[in-house]
């Protein structure tokens, strides 16, 4: 503290600015302006932060000039996105979120931190926790889905693998949850487009997972671009300092969103920088990111009387307490020391990880595991290395992914490939050399799907069918298959709409997009080395017009009856998902029995006994559901209170122990493998 103190005694307000702003270098592109970032600014101590800069030596060449050529000799903070790993690439986040698994999530967020930490990096800009109900929007590919109970567990452990229980860790990066708050719900699912809510709603499937990331001790929030209900996030003092700062009790750092400052003029919220800058700062955003409005504004919001050299204090205390926190006066250098670069062990926890996300959606007559090894491989995305990153890569490479081709060659299989067409091209010139394949075959595998890009920031969808022309060659080779099996592996960033691909296929796996281990991991799938394990952590939608489709519905007072046409349906296609919340398919055969519940203090437990009636050794995944009765006020039909695993063997039986806190009055408990009441055991409590 004392030297917080004293170094804010000694600056002169461009210093201070300086502290509270971070521009971006250009090793990613992650935002639509780019400025020179100038050695001279650091320097001269009027840039302390810095973003889109990785690798150990530069980052300790330009940390270097800060704390050895700058007049305060102030260490700069370096943060980047590590949305889904930084060189070692793993599963997206919605594809990470399916496997239902604390563990596993905070081992992909240590292993990133190893690599940021290696690379020189403080900060990731991550975990990302905006519950996602609306396809459409790009970037549900970087959520945990459309849960805040998952939403809330995602961030615990994420938290927990980034900051490694201590910021002064030389492995830990600081974690920055965003993006706050409401993000996922923007209007038609259309990126950067409004937000409007009802606090209810807000505070109990948005803010869940920011609370939670508060109370396992996330270093700093993003605001999210959007406006939500009229006031955009970036200047919005109610939910920023009365909801975040007061009530959840979020000391650490504030940090805006790409040139979110500088958009508070498009919002036409603010006149000019200065209003924009001092509507942030009054707000609390402690670090301007790459809208130099703080630099630009605040001297003469200053002298407008528009904010205080308090509150630019308060701002520059939290980013030097967390450099602090970070250990960088103790030690600028101790981090990127070493780029680490993809080790044996971060490709074995790639691959363990890439397989156990793979969600098996259908599975006819067992047509998988394969009982062949000589196959037809077709599709645009069957020899697509670089793909299998999915959108937003960090440091990974196009060169260190392993294709489906690669990891089914590796396998040993008798492999014919063709792509057919291109993902995303009306050129059907390739058709018929992919028909060709088919007879000289067993078995025919469809790599479809969406190109990496089609997802993430910026990359919203009206349509949620295949892109291009891939339906049309789906159709030709279910026609061409004369009663092969043919197993369909879709890469997404999101669940796609495809119920004529899902009804023709003998089997699907739901592949998103799982990393560089990619082929292996699909490999090991495929041959029954594993078992896939993966849970959708979205509702799949049958057609587009039924999005938002979640779970935690309300009943409504006309729920749908197909006896009684004045109740709640469409015309043309069913209520139901495609696929529910929870869905997916292994190599065993489960049941779940004996369900019975105890009082446990303040809480109660659960326990559900598991058999595996199958061949084959496999996971199952178990969800505990609450529906509470409360006098006045509706509530969904299913609230998630818990989630758990079992490995079992053939023949092999386990029980699965979960726990909630007592609901007060009536309610019933449900659990089941997924979210479809025709699944659930329940009880009366
Ligand atoms: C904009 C994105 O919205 C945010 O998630 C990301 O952290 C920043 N760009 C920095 O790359």
């Amino acid at each position: 503290m004392e030297r917080i103190d004293r170094l804010i005694a000694e600056m002169t307000l461009a210093e201070k600015l300086g502290q509270l702003t971070m521009i971006a270098a250009d090793y990613a592109v992650t935002g639509p302006v780019v400025t020179p970032l100038s050695e001279d600014a650091i320097r001269s101590g009027t840039i302390g932060n810095l973003l889109n800069l990785y690798g150990a030596r530069p980052t300790q060449r330009i940390q270097k000039i800060a704390v050895e050529e700058s007049r305060l000799h102030i260490p700069l903070l370096l943060g980047f996105d590590a949305i889904h790993g930084h060189r070692t690439i793993f599963p997206i986040p919605l594809a990470e979120a399916g496997l239902f698994d604390p563990a596993a999530w905070e081992a992909t967020a240590r292993a990133a931190a190893e690599e940021c930490a290696g690379d020189g990096l403080h900060m990731t800009f991550a975990p990302m926790l905006d519950v996602s109900r609306d396809p459409r929007w790009g970037r549900i590919a970087e959520s945990p889905g459309e849960d805040p109970f998952v939403g809330s567990s995602f961030a615990c452990a994420k938290v927990r693998g980034f900051q490694n229980g201590s910021l002064a860790d030389s492995s830990a990066v600081a974690a920055c949850a965003k993006h706050y708050v409401a993000y996922g719900a923007v209007a038609a699912g259309r990126e950067y487009s409004p937000t409007d809510m009802s606090e209810g709603m807000l505070r109990e499937v948005y803010l869940p997972p920011f609370r939670a990331a508060v109370q396992a001790g996330v270093a700093a929030i993003m605001p999210s671009f959007t406006d939500l209900n009229g006031i955009p996030m970036t200047a919005n003092i109610p939910l920023l300092r009365d909801v975040l700062r007061g009530e959840l009790g979020f000391d650490g750092v504030i940090i805006s969103d790409y040139h979110a400052i500088a958009e508070l003029l498009n919002h036409g919220v603010a006149g000019d920088l200065a209003e924009a800058a001092a509507l942030a700062l009054k707000a609390g955003v402690d670090i301007d990111m790459m809208s130099d409005a703080y630099r630009l504004g605040l001297p003469a919001a200053l002298q407008r009387n528009l904010v205080a050299m308090e509150d630019i204090d308060a701002c520059v205390r939290r980013v030097l307490s967390l450099k602090e926190r970070l250990g960088l006066f103790q030690d600028p250098y101790r981090r990127g020391r070493a780029d680490t670069g993809i080790t044996t062990q971060s490709r074995a926890l790639a691959r363990a990880t890439g397989a156990r996300a793979l969600v098996l959606l259908k599975n006819d007559a067992n047509a998988l595991p394969l009982a062949t090894r000589k196959i037809a491989l077709i599709g645009p995305l069957a020899d697509a290395a670089g793909e299998m990153r999915g959108p937003w890569w960090g440091a990974g490479r196009g060169e260190d992914c392993v294709s489906v081709l690669q990891g089914l060659t590796e396998a040993g299989f008798d492999v014919r490939h063709a792509p057919g067409v291109a993902i995303n091209e009306d050129d059907l010139s390739g058709v018929a050399t992919a028909l060709d394949l088919c007879a000289d075959s067993d078995a025919i595998l469809l790599c479809l799907g969406e190109a990496a890009v089609m997802s993430g920031e910026a990359a919203s969808r009206a349509y949620l069918g295949l892109p291009g022309r891939q339906q049309g060659l789906a159709d030709a080779v279910f026609d061409k298959a004369a009663g092969k099996p043919v197993i369909v592996v879709l890469f997404s960033g999101r669940p796609l709409a495809v119920p004529e691909l899902v009804s023709r296929a003998h089997a699907v796996l739901a592949a998103w997009f799982p990393g560089c281990e990619a082929g292996h991991a699909i490999a090991d799938v495929l041959t029954g080395k594993l078992s896939p394990s993966g849970r959708t952590p979205v509702s799949w939608p049958r057609a587009v017009g039924q999005v938002p489709i979640f779970f935690g519905e309300r009943p409504g007072g006309r729920p749908f009856n197909p006896d009684d046409h004045f109740t709640s349906h469409y015309s043309d296609v069913e209520n139901t998902p495609l696929f529910p919340f929870g869905h997916g398919l292994t190599y065993g055969d489960f049941e779940l029995s004996n369900f019975r519940v105890a009082p446990d203090g303040d809480g109660l437990t659960v326990k559900v006994d598991v058999a595996n009636h199958g061949a084959l050794a496999a996971e199952e995944t178990v969800f505990l559901f609450l529906n509470q009765k409360k006098p006045g006020v509706t509530r969904p039909l299913l609230e998630l209170k818990g989630f758990g695993k079992i490995a079992l063997r053939p023949s092999e039986q386990g029980t699965v122990t979960l726990t909630l806190p007592r609901p007060i009055g009536r309610a019933e408990l449900f659990v089941g493998p997924k979210a479809a009441f025709s699944s659930l055991l329940s009880l009366s409590i």
